[in-house]
């Protein structure tokens, strides 16, 4: 089952502070995304991979082309001209987005950010607040820290704290921008075994990494950007 389809997209930035230049992102993205299968994005610095995903995700607008999303429910929708209500519903219940960076409030333990995404989704207080503990060990987050707030953590417990976040309680496509730039090789292998297991269960992803290998492990195709402009 075909889970999105982005075709002849196009983003280019107005900066309006700047009277109005224009900048690409990038053009004429065209490409596919089956159930249970992983597309990365490839391409240097620049060449608009992190825009691609705000775009999927609708933090950014569409210039011109299609994003044709496959519910669950059968019915499709394209993103780029969907309501925002739309939008929030597609993102409470199918689509996902890990950021680089954890955003989250403050005094908020690890164990609470991530527990919550299962509550959010029907799961008890309980139940949720085992299988999160259960994620944060496997990502070698140390017990210590479970109910502290990851805002004092290092950038690569953040980041752990941010993909189990993500990944607990998964949305049938998930959109991940360099989930492991800040993680050693042993944690973005653990990852990738985790994104492996999501894929095994039907989860669409589109994603960025740095790191060659784990790209080449976990991708079912590889798009290749070049720089615009
Ligand atoms: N909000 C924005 N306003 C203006 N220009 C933007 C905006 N977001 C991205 N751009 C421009 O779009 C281009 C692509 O940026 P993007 O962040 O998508 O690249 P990337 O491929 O993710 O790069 P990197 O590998 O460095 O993360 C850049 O030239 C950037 O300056
Ligand atoms: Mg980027």
């Amino acid at each position: 089952m075909i889970r999105l389809e982005v075709k002849n997209l196009n983003k280019s930035f107005k900066v309006h502070t700047r009277g109005g230049i224009e900048v690409k992102g990038f053009e004429n993205i065209n490409l596919e995304v089956r159930q249970g299968e992983f597309l990365s994005l490839y391409g240097p610095s620049g060449a608009g991979k992190s825009s691609i995903l705000k775009t999927l995700f609708r933090t950014y607008t569409t210039s011109s082309g299609e994003i044709i999303f496959h519910k669950d429910n059968g019915k499709t929708i394209d993103i780029s001209i969907a309501s925002e209500s739309e939008i929030l519903n597609l993102r409470k219940s199918e689509i996902g987005y890990v950021s680089q960076f954890l955003q989250i409030l403050p005094r908020v333990s690890a164990v609470d950010v991530v527990s919550e995404q299962l509550v959010f989704k029907g799961e008890s207080e309980d139940v949720s607040r085992v299988k999160a503990k259960e994620l944060l060990d496997y990502l070698s987050i140390r017990e210590e820290l479970f109910d502290l707030s990851p805002l004092t953590f290092s950038g690569g417990e953040q980041q752990r704290v941010n993909i189990a976040k993500g990944i607990i309680a998964p949305k049938s496509l998930l959109l991940l921008d360099e989930p492991t730039a800040s993680l050693d090789k042993t944690n973005t292998m653990k990852v990738v075994e985790k994104l492996k297991v999501l894929k095994e269960k039907g989860v669409s992803m589109v994603g960025i990494f740095h790191d060659l290998e784990a790209m080449e492990v976990i991708s079912d195709k590889i798009y290749k950007l070049e720089r615009v402009g």
